[in-house]
């Protein structure tokens, strides 16, 4: 049943105007957001290269809504004190970046924060199993992280599925989360696979529409 669920969508600042990151997140929140979706990348575990703590702490005071951290960064663990310094209220790190995931989920809670772990399309649900009663949120990558405005996996369905399954098979209230090519034309079938928050970015920061109408586009398809 996904009908009690309320579902949460999270804009990723990652297609936004980098120019003027404050008040694109700004538009975020009043346009109905309810996290924004920071992409930290490290040109390590992936090609690209975005922002530091430094850009976090300087869009900190444009929102009071949380910060959803996706430390898409080898060894994580290197970073967090000072992302979670930085304003930081949920971080999200790779299972395949981290060496000794448990002590990571671990030093993230120690820094007062809520821990989330990601797993991209190749690595199986099984990754999760040890940690999850200690997160906060799960994420399954529906793209293989890196780039914004890539095409949905379709077959990531099934596996969104397992992990609700895993969730809600031990009583947990974990949060779990989809990200990669979620837009109007997916957000229904992943909300159905059972994911409760949705990471947009191409589909709300864009040419076509304003910030507004993106995130209320998606919440249109969920009904
Ligand atoms: C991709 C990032 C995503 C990205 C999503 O590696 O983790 O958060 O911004 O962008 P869209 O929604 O355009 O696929
Ligand atoms: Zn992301």
């Amino acid at each position: 049943m996904t009908a009690d669920r309320i579902i949460k969508i999270a804009p990723s600042i990652l297609s936004a105007d980098f120019a003027r990151l404050g008040e694109q997140v700004a538009e975020a929140e009043q346009g109905g957001a309810d996290a924004i979706h920071i992409d930290i990348m490290d040109g390590n575990f992936v090609p690209n290269i975005t922002m530091g703590p430094m850009i976090v702490e300087a869009i900190r005071g444009s929102t009071s809504l949380p910060f959803d951290l996706h430390m898409m960064v080898d060894a994580p663990e290197r970073y967090i004190d000072d992302f979670a310094g930085a304003g930081a209220d949920i971080i999200t790190v790779h299972a395949e970046a981290c060496r000794h995931l448990h002590r990571t989920v671990h030093q993230i809670l120690e820094a007062g924060k809520k821990p989330s772990v990601a797993i991209s399309p190749a690595t199986p649900v099984f990754a999760l199993d040890e940690v999850i009663a200690d997160l906060h949120q799960a994420l399954v990558m529906t793209v293989n992280p890196g780039f914004g405005g890539q095409a949905f996996i379709e077959s990531m369905l099934g596996k969104i599925s397992r992990v609700r399954a895993m969730i809600d098979e031990r009583g947990l209230t974990t949060d779990l989360q989809v990200d990669g090519g979620v837009s109007a034309a997916t957000a229904n079938s992943v909300v159905q696979a059972g994911a409760n928050v949705l990471v947009a970015g191409s589909a709300v920061y864009n040419d076509r529409m304003s910030v507004a109408e993106g995130i209320s586009a998606i919440r249109t398809c969920i009904g």
